[in-house]
């Protein structure tokens, strides 16, 4: 999916660090079902980086993904301001490699000001929540 129209290159060198720390968590993934690790790295508005890797499941549906369990260490640290999130993957970057809509939706939750920071049309792009899910849910809103 080429999302490219509607993302900003990233400043590498601002998110550097969290697409690192994004990587390092996707080495620690739980995945001998797909075999796809990914890694996600949230910054905080404290500045303190929170990651989380994919976990899956016999159960396949269980899985959790990366992005979600970051978010959810983020907040079990007392931290629900959210900047910024990295997703990764150890291998070789990706063409693609977006948060999937559950993920998305997760996010919003916090904040669809979110700065989203992954592969998008074979290069690291930058771009707020807002802009790939569009019409978030928002209990009671409308
Ligand atoms: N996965 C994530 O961790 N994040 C995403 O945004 C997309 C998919 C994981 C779930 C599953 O373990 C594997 O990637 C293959 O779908």
């Amino acid at each position: 999916m080429d999302l490219s129209p509607l993302a900003e290159p990233a400043p590498t060198e601002q998110y550097r660090d969290l697409i690192e720390a994004a990587r390092g968590a996707a080495a620690r993934a739980y995945a001998p079902y797909s075999h796809f690790r990914v890694g996600a790295a949230v910054l905080g508005g404290s500045g303190r980086v929170y990651t989380g890797c994919n976990v899956e499941n016999s159960s396949y549906s269980v899985t959790l993904c990366a992005e979600r369990n970051a978010v959810g260490t983020a907040v079990a640290a007392g931290e629900t301001t959210l900047v910024a999130v990295a997703v990764a993957s150890p291998g070789p970057d990706p063409d693609d490699l977006t948060p999937c809509g559950m993920c998305r939706q997760f996010l919003a939750e916090f904040g669809e000001g979110i700065v989203v920071v992954c592969r998008q049309g074979g290069a690291w792009r930058a771009t707020e929540l807002r802009r790939l899910l569009p019409g978030a849910f928002v209990l009671g809103a409308g």
